[in-house]
C-alpha cells in the first residue's frame, strides 16, 4: 500500500509524495540535488517516473508521458537556446527519443513530421483526409507525407482551394451519382480537391513550363487534392497567376471557366451576336460562360434561383435573368430575348447546370 513520505537522498535529491516499500511509487515531486534546477511532479513506478509527469528546468521542460524514466509515449520538450529562441518538438517519443508523428517548430517555422529513433524520417503536411466515402462529415482534417514531384512535375504550397460540384461526387463514392463510374473514384485514403492556388515550392526533374519555386500560380486537376497545405500537379495543368488576382479567385478558375470555355466555344461554338441561354449562370459554370459569352459578343439571357444569385449573374453582364424557382420563367427568359432589339425569337444555344457529370 501506497504511502506518503519524503525522502532526501545522498546526492541531497530531494522526493516528496507517494511511496512503496520506500521507493516512489504513485503520485510526487522530485527535486535534484545537483544544482541543475530540475523538478519532476507526476507519476512514478518503483522509483522512476513512469506514466504521466512534467520535467521542468532553466532551459529546458518535457510534459508528457515516461516509462521507465524515460520520455516514452506522447509529450511535449520545449527547449530555449543560446540565441534566447525556443525549438518545440509536441509528438510521440521512444525510449527519450522522438519516434513517430510530432510537430517541430523552431525559430523558422513549424512543420509536421515522422520521426524514427530521433531521425526525420519524412515531413508531413495538414491535408483533408478522406477515410471512408460519405457526406461531408467524412471530409475529416488529418496529416501525410508532402508530395514529391515527380518528372514533369510541380509542387504548390497551396493557399487557397477551390471545390467544385465533382468533388462531391467523388466524395460520395458508391452511395452517389458517379456509383456506375468506378473508374472516378479515387483510392481511399484521398485528399480531395482538384483546384487551387499558391506559390511553387520545387519542380521535378523534365520541366519546361519556366515554371520557378516563388512563383505565384493556379492549378486545376491536382494530382495529390488541393485541400491540403502541398499538391502535386502535372506541369502543364500549372498556370501563373497574375499579381492582380488573389489566391481565392485563382483556385476557382480551373473546373469551372474551362467547363464553360469547352461547353460555350468548343462543343456550344458560341460567336458573336448569337443568343444563349444559361440554365444556373449563378453557379461557378453559370458565371464564367456568362463572361465568356458576352466577351464573345452573344446576347446572354441567364438564369438564377435566389435574389443574391440574379445579382450575381447581372454584374457578372448578362443581358437578362430570370429566376428559375418561379413559374413561367422560361417564357420569360424568350420574351427577354423578342423584347431586345434586333434578336432573334429562338436561342442559339442552351447551356444545362443540372446533371451531375
Ligand atoms: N463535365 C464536366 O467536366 C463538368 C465540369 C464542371 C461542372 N460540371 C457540372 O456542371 C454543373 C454546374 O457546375 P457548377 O460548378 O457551376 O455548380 P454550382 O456552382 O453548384 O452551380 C449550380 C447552378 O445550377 C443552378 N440550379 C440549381 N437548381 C436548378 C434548377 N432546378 N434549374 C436550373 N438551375 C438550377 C444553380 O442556381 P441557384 O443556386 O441560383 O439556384 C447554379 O446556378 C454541375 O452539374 C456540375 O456537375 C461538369
Amino acid at each position: 500500500m501506497a504511502t506518503s513520505e519524503r525522502i532526501v537522498d545522498e546526492n541531497g535529491d530531494i522526493y516528496e509524495g507517494e511511496t512503496h516499500e520506500g521507493v516512489p511509487h504513485g503520485t510526487g515531486i522530485y527535486e535534484f540535488g545537483d544544482g541543475s534546477g530540475q523538478r519532476y511532479a507526476g507519476q512514478f513506478m518503483n522509483g522512476a517516473f513512469h506514466g504521466a509527469g512534467a520535467m521542468r528546468g532553466p532551459g529546458a521542460s518535457y510534459e508528457g508521458q515516461w516509462h521507465q524514466a524515460a520520455r516514452h509515449g506522447s509529450g511535449t520538450l520545449e527547449r530555449t537556446l543560446g540565441d534566447g529562441t525556443t525549438t518545440r518538438y509536441a509528438g510521440e517519443w521512444r525510449n527519450n527519443k522522438k519516434h513517430g508523428k510530432g510537430e517541430w517548430t523552431d525559430a523558422e517555422g513549424s512543420y509536421h513530421g515522422v520521426w524514427g529513433d530521433g531521425n526525420l524520417t519524412h515531413k508531413e503536411c495538414r491535408a483533408i483526409m478522406v477515410q471512408s466515402f460519405g457526406g461531408p462529415e467524412v471530409l475529416q482534417m488529418g496529416t501525410k507525407a508532402i508530395p514529391e514531384p515527380q518528372e514533369a512535375q510541380i509542387q504548390i504550397h497551396l493557399a487557397a482551394s477551390g471545390v467544385n460540384p465533382s468533388d462531391t461526387y467523388q466524395r460520395l463514392g458508391p452511395l452517389g451519382p458517379w456509383a456506375a463510374m468506378p473508374h472516378l473514384l479515387p483510392q481511399i485514403p484521398f485528399t480531395p480537391g482538384k483546384d487551387g492556388a499558391g506559390v511553387v515550392t520545387a519542380v521535378g526533374p523534365g520541366c519546361s513550363s519556366g515554371l520557378q519555386v516563388g512563383d505565384r500560380v493556379y492549378c486545376a486537376g491536382a494530382l495529390t487534392g488541393t485541400m491540403a497545405e502541398y499538391c502535386v500537379c502535372n506541369e502543364r495543368t500549372v498556370y501563373p497567376l497574375p499579381a492582380a488576382m488573389s489566391f481565392e479567385q485563382g483556385a476557382c478558375v480551373g473546373v469551372p471557366c474551362a467547363t464553360a470555355y469547352r461547353a460555350l466555344l468548343q462543343r456550344g461554338g458560341a460567336t458573336n451576336g448569337e443568343c444563349v441561354f444559361i440554365h444556373g449562370a449563378s453557379g461557378a459554370v453559370g458565371l464564367a460562360a456568362t463572361q465568356l459569352a458576352r466577351a464573345e459578343g452573344c446576347f446572354v439571357v441567364g438564369s438564377a434561383g435566389s435574389e443574391a444569385g440574379v445579382e450575381a449573374v447581372k454584374t457578372a453582364g448578362a443581358n437578362a435573368v430570370v429566376n428559375h424557382r418561379q413559374e413561367g420563367y422560361l417564357e420569360e427568359a424568350k420574351a427577354a430575348l423578342r423584347a431586345a432589339e434586333g434578336q432573334p425569337s429562338g436561342f442559339a444555344l442552351v447551356l444545362e447546370m443540372t446533371g451531375t457529370w
